[in-house]
Order: structure tokens, then C-alpha cells, then sequence
């Protein structure tokens, strides 16, 4: 047997959901290329293509986007549960508890039964964005607001979030930015989500680990520490110094690397436009001119061991001109992602087997047993 640590090039399903070419820097969701999605779809139907698997005609997208809307208020008992939760606890943790306590209302394991599985995708999709918002306002010691029926997704999530009803083009670009985050195969989290799936526990349990297995700092809590990052680098000519200290450290520049990518993410490429096309209407961050030396400088020094900008990398900067708190970064990239891991579930019903992969053993082997008296202190 060879050990993988990591998992590193070994296939563990077939799937038709998400293709990367990491050489080319390609990126496409049900073959269409995410340029286009990003420029050309909304979120909801970039959500409904990943989990259906073709485009909607407009009256599945209206009737998906109907459905939705018409779900996203969370019932009083969520709302009370949320409110016990500590003020100081990270919003991650709160997603977490909150999308598995959905299982408590909606469970009926009923994972073959088509009516089920569409609105528990609808659930899902339309309920997670309002947990995100209710824990924002509930810390800050108010009650969370009602959705508004008027607005569509993104600007309603903005509107949830800062009790506004938010500029044009900042709920475009976060809509934007959902498709980026929406997909993108066999990371981690999905990879957690499809083992999860393929126990045939219910999908409220599945969105929960995925969120959970999300929140790490090599995953999606990576765009939280590149903003701290930047700050602690501070100014543009301090970057080439920060990158030697780091390297010469052997510790992780964030929002930097991918195990599929050694070019730099076409989504990183996505988002620095975006970050752009904000800055060009609302003002300037400083911390881009930072964020574009880090790039700069570490082309040199990281690019010949094919290490580039990832999707965090500059997500956190546009977060942050949306007015969106830091520790909110990562249950944002969560709020799209949702829409892959939900395609993986079905994908994963559809030709299922437990994931139950084996182990090199090391441990001991025969130890004579003592008792407790004999043991030895160490
Ligand atoms: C996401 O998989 C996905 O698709 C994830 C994602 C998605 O959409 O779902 O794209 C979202 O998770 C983006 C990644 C966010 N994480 C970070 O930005 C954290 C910093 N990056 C890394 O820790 C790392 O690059 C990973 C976790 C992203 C990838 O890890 P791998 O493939 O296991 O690579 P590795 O850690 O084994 O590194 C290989 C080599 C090492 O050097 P050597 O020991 O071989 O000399 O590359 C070096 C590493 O030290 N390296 C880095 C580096 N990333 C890798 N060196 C400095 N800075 C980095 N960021």
C-alpha cells in the first residue's frame, strides 16, 4: 500500500459537476466557463445549474428564485436558539449550529424522494444567508431583521446584514462573488459534504460538516487571515521583506497556493476586478496597494514553485468595501458554497457507496496489559 497523505492525485469519484485545469488556470462549472457565469448569471441560477445540472428556462428560474425568496425567514425557535449562543463565539461556529439544527425541523431522511430533496436545496440555499445575518445583528444585541420580499438575493442578504437596502452595484459585485465561491470540485469541505452524503444521512447533516471542515485556515478561513496579513505588513515597500521573513520562516503566505492551481486562480483574477471596479466608486482601500506588492514581489520568489494567489486572496478586500466585518469572510464564501456541496449530495446519491478508505497502521502491536498499580509514573 502507498500512502497519499493528503489525498494528493488520487481519484475518489467520478463527477460532471466542476472541471479545473490547474496548468491553463481554467475553471468551469457544467462547462461553462466561470468568466461568463460570473459575468453573465446571477447567483440563483449559477446555484440551479450547479444542482440540476443545465441551465433553467425562465420559468424554472423564476419558479427556483419564487421558492427561495419564500423560504428565507428562519422560524422564531431557530431565531431564540441563535440568541443563546455567545456574542463572542465566531459566526462560523454559529452557521455551523445553526444549518444542523434545520435537521431538527425538516428530517425525514426522505433522500430518494424528489419533492424532498428540492426543498431541502431550497431550504438550504434560502435559510443559510439569513443565519449569517441573524448572528451579526443578534451580537451586536439586536433582533435580526425580516428579509425583504422586494429584493433579490444578494441585495437582500446586504439588506439583512446592515439593516440597508444596499447600492446596485455592491449587491451585483457580492452576487458576483457567490458564483466564484459556488464550486470548485473535490476541496475539502465538498470532499467532507460527500462523505457525509454517503452514510444516506440527511442533507441538513451534510451542509453542517461542510461548513465545519470550511472553517479552517488552509480552507475557506483563509481570507480572514489575508486581511490580517496585509495589515501587519502595513505598506507596499514593507511586502518584499515580510515574504523573505515568511519563507525564510517556512510558514504560509494566506491566500497564496492551491493543491489543483500552479498558475494564479482565475477567480483570484475575477475578484481583483471586482475590488477594482468597487474602489473605483466608493474609494480606495490602502491595503490593496499592499495586497498588489505581496503579489509582485512573491512572483519571483514563489511563482517557479507554482505558488500564486488563490481565490481568498483578494476576496476579503472586496468583502471589506461591502461593509462586511472580517470574521464574516468565511460564512460568506459558505452562503455559495452551499450551492456545490448541495450538486455533490445529489451526485453522490446518485451512485452511492460509503467512503471508507483504509489506514497504514503504526501503533504497537500485542502489548501485555498492567494494572493499574504496576503502571509506572511518567
Ligand atoms: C481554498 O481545494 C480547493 O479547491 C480549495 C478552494 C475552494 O474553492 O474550495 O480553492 C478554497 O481553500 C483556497 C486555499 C486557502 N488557503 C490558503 O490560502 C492557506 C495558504 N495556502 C496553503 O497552506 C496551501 O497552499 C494549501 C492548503 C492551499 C494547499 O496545500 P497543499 O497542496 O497540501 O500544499 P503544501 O502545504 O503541501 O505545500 C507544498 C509546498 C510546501 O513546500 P515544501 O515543503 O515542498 O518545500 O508548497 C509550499 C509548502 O511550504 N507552499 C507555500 C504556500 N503554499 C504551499 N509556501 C508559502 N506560502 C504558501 N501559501
Amino acid at each position: 500500500m502507498v500512502l497519499k497523505p493528503g489525498l494528493e492525485g488520487v481519484p475518489v469519484t467520478q463527477s460532471s459537476i466542476c472541471d479545473i485545469d490547474g496548468i491553463k488556470g481554467e475553471l468551469r462549472y457544467r462547462g461553462y466557463p466561470i468568466a461568463e457565469l460570473a459575468s453573465k448569471s446571477s447567483f440563483l441560477e449559477t446555484a440551479y445549474l450547479l444542482i440540476w445540472g443545465n441551465l433553467p428556462s425562465s420559468q424554472e428560474l423564476r419558479d427556483f428564485e419564487n421558492a427561495v425568496q419564500m423560504h428565507r425567514r428562519l422560524s422564531f425557535r431557530v431565531r431564540d436558539m441563535m440568541k443563546c449562543f455567545p456574542a463572542t463565539g465566531h459566526p462560523m461556529d454559529a452557521l455551523q449550529s445553526s444549518a444542523a439544527s434545520l435537521g431538527l425541523f425538516y428530517s425525514r431522511r426522505a433522500i430518494d424522494n424528489p419533492e424532498y430533496i428540492y426543498d431541502a436545496v431550497v431550504r438550504l440555499i434560502a435559510k443559510i444567508p439569513t443565519m449569517v445575518a441573524a448572528f451579526q445583528l443578534i451580537r451586536k444585541g439586536q433582533d435580526p431583521i425580516q428579509p425583504r420580499d422586494d429584493l433579490p438575493y444578494s441585495a437582500n442578504f446586504l439588506y439583512m446584514l446592515t439593516e440597508r437596502e444596499p447600492d446596485p452595484l455592491a449587491a451585483r459585485v457580492l452576487d458576483r462573488c457567490l458564483i466564484l465561491h459556488a464550486e470548485h470540485s473535490l476541496n475539502a469541505s465538498t470532499f467532507s459534504a460527500r462523505v457525509t452524503a454517503s452514510t444516506l444521512t440527511d442533507p441538513y447533516a451534510v451542509i453542517a460538516s461542510a461548513v465545519g471542515t470550511l472553517a479552517g485556515p488552509l480552507h475557506g478561513g483563509a481570507n480572514e487571515d489575508v486581511i490580517a496579513m496585509l495589515e501587519t505588513i502595513g505598506t507596499p515597500d514593507k511586502a518584499n521583506n515580510y515574504l523573505n521573513n515568511a519563507i525564510a520562516q517556512k510558514s504560509k503566505i494566506m491566500g497564496f497556493g492551491h493543491r489543483e492551481y500552479k498558475v494564479k486562480d482565475p477567480r483570484a483574477s475575477l475578484l481583483q476586478e471586482f475590488a477594482e471596479d468597487l474602489f473605483a466608486r466608493f474609494g480606495k482601500d490602502e491595503m490593496y496597494e499592499v495586497a498588489k506588492a505581496v503579489e509582485q514581489n512573491a512572483g519571483p520568489l514563489l511563482g517557479p514553485r507554482g505558488i500564486y494567489p488563490n481565490v481568498d486572496f483578494y476576496s476579503g478586500l472586496v468583502y471589506r468595501k461591502l461593509g462586511i466585518p472580517r470574521d464574516l469572510f468565511t460564512p460568506i464564501f459558505a452562503i455559495s458554497r452551499v450551492a456545490g456541496w448541495l450538486a455533490h449530495w445529489r451526485e453522490q446519491l446518485s451512485a452511492n457507496r460509503i467512503f471508507r478508505p483504509t489506514q497504514i497502521y503504526t501503533g504497537e502491536k500485542n502489548r501485555t496489559w498492567k494494572a493499574l498499580e504496576e503502571r509506572a509514573n511518567n
